[in-house]
Order: structure tokens, then C-alpha cells, then sequence
């Protein structure tokens, strides 16, 4: 085990749990420190919080959701409640993006990169964080917006109160931040006076940015502990240990919605643990076509030499060892030559005979992405069937889990068609869960301090 000192004395780190695996098991890759390790010892402390609150939406700066804010809460209070400094750290969205397309709306430099950092500025997030929490939040930003987060601050950091919580401005002002630029980590490190990290932006795991592995590794130099928060903590317990360790059988994942491409790359790792694939949206159409099965066009509006890798990748996934394990609907909803929906009826029927029937209750229930376009009336009925389904399989005792973008909008669909939806889990993280089920480490809990 190893345990690393924070900078004051800290007494006592010693942790419950298992030592080295316990048991001479393999040591688990998920079994990492977290804030209630830290119990006690946090008093005074400085602690950097990660977290995500990439919430705004960059065509007016407002907050599209505060899901990621509220889901934040508990990290916080705990700190709060054991007299810790807490300084919390976000990035959000992609200003390079953002002052890209104002340009080619015709827009100038200067004025571009001025609007950019209005409308990506933490500022609202900061407000809502404080309205949740009935107190005040500092944000902490410097005077000049080309320069962010600069030392500057410590003076500001020097001075709050235990209990505290402030947030520092938008870390992708910072071009460092995504180049994982360990100049800018000391930076950010430096101006806070931060002790001790802790990651619970789930949904930014899968980035080796400055602000996510860097600051944690600079803190890790000093002599600091990098620990993961509650919702981080989790994260992990759902879809690192209950999904990718120990999944209890039958396993079964539903794979829909758009970014087809980057789904497929998931699929080959699924099929090496799931017993059963079931594949819905716009997702079947290469897989059709794979099987020369002519069925409209791209329902994304793709060209052939656009989808042809996806339709090589299904070919090699329907010829491969596990392709037995893959259900495709086959009753289509079709409208302007594109798939739509899959019929309810149909997908039903097939869950219940080629799942149930064959391997029993699910133990385990994986859901990305709606099966048809949910957002139009009535190519929504796949989808609210399938939630139907799943919540089913969660009151008989199956683990249910769903997480990505797409799926608060399903979920809400498929709620107002009276569908009393249940998941064990939702998580918050949408490519940081595809990657860990493709099998990836992400950098930002493989840095944290092992148990
Ligand atoms: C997200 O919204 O998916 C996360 O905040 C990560 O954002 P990114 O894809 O811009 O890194
Ligand atoms: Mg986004």
C-alpha cells in the first residue's frame, strides 16, 4: 500500500479496506482513495476539487443543465463539513471551438475571443453552485481574461475561510489545460495553495488534462494525496466494479443512439464480456447493410464513403467469434427512406424470447443511446419500450445502468408516457463511460492514489 503524506501533518492515513487486493485477489484497478478516507485530517486543509461544470450552452452562455452542479453536492458539503478550503476547478466546453466559429461567422479576433470568455465563463455556474448551497461563492478569476487563473489569486486563496468554497475561472481559458501542460498544473497548484487533490468530474475522467492528471500529479510530488470524491467514488462503484469487474449474469447491453463510429469501437470490447448485444437506432443500419440488407439510406444523412467503416466494422463484428451474442430489431419504422424507430411490439418480444427466455432475468442491464429519434413524435415508442423493458428487469433485481447525453431527454420521454423509469445508476459521464467500456483506463482515476 501506498500512502502519501499531505503537506502538514497528517496523522493516522491509514485506511479501511483491503490492503494490496486483500486475500491475495487480484488488486482492483478501481480501489482507489477517496475523501471519507480523509476523514478528520481535513481541517484548514486547501483541497482542489475537479469537478465538471461544462454546462453552458455556447450559442447564448446559458446553463443548459445543472445535473452535473447538483451531482457535485455531496463532495462538497463533506469538505465543507470537515473545515476545508475548498477550491473548486472546471472547465467548460471548448473555447478553441467556440472563438473558431464566431471567426467564420465573420466575426475578429478580439471581439471573438472577448464574447468566448463571457459566455464560457464559470460566472453562472458559480451562481447556481451558491443558490444550491443557500451561500456564497467566489469565483476566482483574475483582472485580465487572457490570463485566468494566475498567482495573482493566492492572496485570495491565503485568505478563506475553512468551510469556504470558491471556484477558479474556466480552465480551457488556459490553451495548457488540454495539452496536459505541467507548467500551467504548478500554476494552478501554486496560486491555491492546494494540498490535496480531489477528482469527482467523472465525466472529465477520460482527459489527461493540466486541471484533471496534472494538478494531481503536482500535489502527488509534494507530498500530497489525489483522492476520489463521492460522485467519482460512485462512478466507480457502478461502472468500474459492477459493470467491468464482477457484472452479475445474465449481462446485457443495449446500444443505440448517433456517434455510430465511436460505438463501434465500444462493440468489440462489449461482445468480450456482455452475453447478450442488442444494437437499436441509427446504429443498425450498418449492421444491415453488412449483411447486404438494403434498408433506405444512412438515417444520419452520411455518405457511403462516410459509413463504409462502420459497415466494414459490423461485417467483422457478424463474422467474429461472439456474434451470436448480437440481437438486431428487425421490424423498422421507417419514414423518408430512413430508419426512424424500432416497432415496440416487436422489440419487445425479441428481449423477452432471445434474453429472457434463453438466459433467464438479466443480472446486469447496460443502456447508451435511444433506439429511434426520440425528440419526434411518434419515433419515441422504441425507446419508451425499451425503458419499459428495463425498468421492468430492474424490479426483478437487475443492476440497471445508463449514462450519456441523449439519455436524459429519452428518460424524460419515456417519464411523461407514464413509464415509472428505474436505474440502479445514472451516470454523469457520456464518452468518459463509453471509453471505460471500451475498455480504456481513464487518466483521471488511474492517477489517484491507490487504497
Ligand atoms: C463532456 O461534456 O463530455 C465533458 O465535460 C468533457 O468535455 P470535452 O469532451 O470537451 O472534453
Ligand atoms: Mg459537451
Amino acid at each position: 500500500m501506498e500512502i502519501r503524506r499531505v503537506g502538514g501533518p497528517i496523522r493516522g492515513l491509514m485506511m479501511s479496506g483491503v490492503e494490496g487486493g486483500g486475500g491475495g485477489g487480484p488488486i482492483s484497478r478501481f480501489n482507489k482513495m477517496t475523501i471519507r478516507d480523509l476523514a478528520g485530517q481535513l481541517a484548514g486543509k486547501r483541497v482542489l476539487v475537479r469537478v465538471d461544470f461544462n454546462v453552458s450552452d455556447p450559442k447564448t452562455g446559458e446553463i443548459k443543465s445543472d445535473t452535473r452542479i447538483k451531482a457535485a453536492l455531496p463532495t462538497i458539503n463533506f469538505l465543507r463539513g470537515q473545515g476545508a478550503v475548498v477550491i473548486l476547478a472546471s472547465h467548460n466546453e471548448r473555447p478553441k471551438d467556440l472563438i473558431k466559429s464566431l471567426m467564420a461567422e465573420g466575426m475578429d479576433k478580439t471581439t471573438a475571443r472577448r464574447v468566448t470568455f463571457q459566455r464560457l465563463s464559470l460566472k453562472k455556474a458559480a451562481w447556481r453552485l451558491g443558490e444550491l448551497m443557500r451561500d456564497k461563492v467566489l469565483l476566482l478569476t483574475s483582472i485580465s481574461p487572457e490570463d485566468p487563473i494566475n498567482p495573482d489569486i493566492l492572496p485570495w486563496v491565503s485568505c478563506l475561510a475553512p468551510g469556504s468554497v470558491s471556484l477558479l475561472e474556466n480552465t480551457r481559458f488556459y490553451e495548457g489545460d488540454e495539452k496536459g501542460d505541467m507548467e500551467l498544473a504548478r500554476k494552478i497548484v501554486d496560486s491555491t495553495g492546494a494540498q490535496i487533490f480531489v477528482m469527482d468530474g467523472f465525466s472529465a475522467a477520460h482527459r489527461g488534462h493540466a486541471s484533471v492528471t496534472g494538478v494531481a500529479k503536482v500535489i502527488q510530488e509534494r507530498g500530497g494525496v489525489a483522492v476520489a470524491g463521492d460522485l467519482l467514488q460512485k462512478e466507480i462503484e457502478y461502472l468500474g466494479k459492477k459493470l467491468i469487474e464482477s457484472p452479475a449474469r445474465p449481462y446485457v447491453a443495449l446500444m443505440g443512439g448517433a456517434k455510430v463510429a465511436d460505438k463501434m469501437k465500444i462493440i468489440d470490447n462489449l461482445l468480450e464480456n456482455v452475453d447478450a448485444l442488442v444494437i437499436g437506432g441509427a446504429m443498425i443500419y450498418p449492421f444491415l447493410r453488412a449483411k447486404s440488407e438494403k434498408m433506405g439510406v444512412d438515417p444520419l444523412g452520411r455518405s457511403e464513403a462516410e459509413i463504409a467503416g462502420d459497415i466494414e466494422a459490423a461485417r467483422r463484428i457478424l463474422t467474429g467469434p461472439h456474434y451470436e451474442k448480437i440481437i438486431l430489431p428487425y421490424r423498422l419504422v421507417m419514414a423518408d427512406n430512413r430508419i426512424k424507430d424500432v416497432d415496440p411490439t416487436e422489440l419487445i418480444s425479441l428481449l423477452l424470447s432471445r434474453i429472457n427466455g434463453r438466459y433467464g432475468t438479466p443480472g446486469t442491464i447496460v443502456w447508451n443511446g435511444p433506439f429511434g429519434q426520440v425528440e419526434v413524435a411518434p419515433y419515441d415508442r422504441g425507446t419508451t419500450a425499451l425503458l419499459g423493458y428495463i425498468s421492468g428487469q430492474n424490479q426483478q433485481g437487475a443492476v440497471t445502468i445508463t449514462g450519456g447525453g441523449d439519455t436524459e431527454k429519452a428518460i424524460k420521454v419515456a417519464m411523461k408516457a407514464g413509464v415509472d423509469v428505474r436505474f440502479s445508476h445514472i451516470s454523469t459521464g457520456g464518452g468518459a463511460m463509453l471509453e471505460l467500456l471500451e475498455g480504456k483506463e481513464l487518466p483521471g482515476i488511474a492517477v489517484l492514489n491507490n487504497r
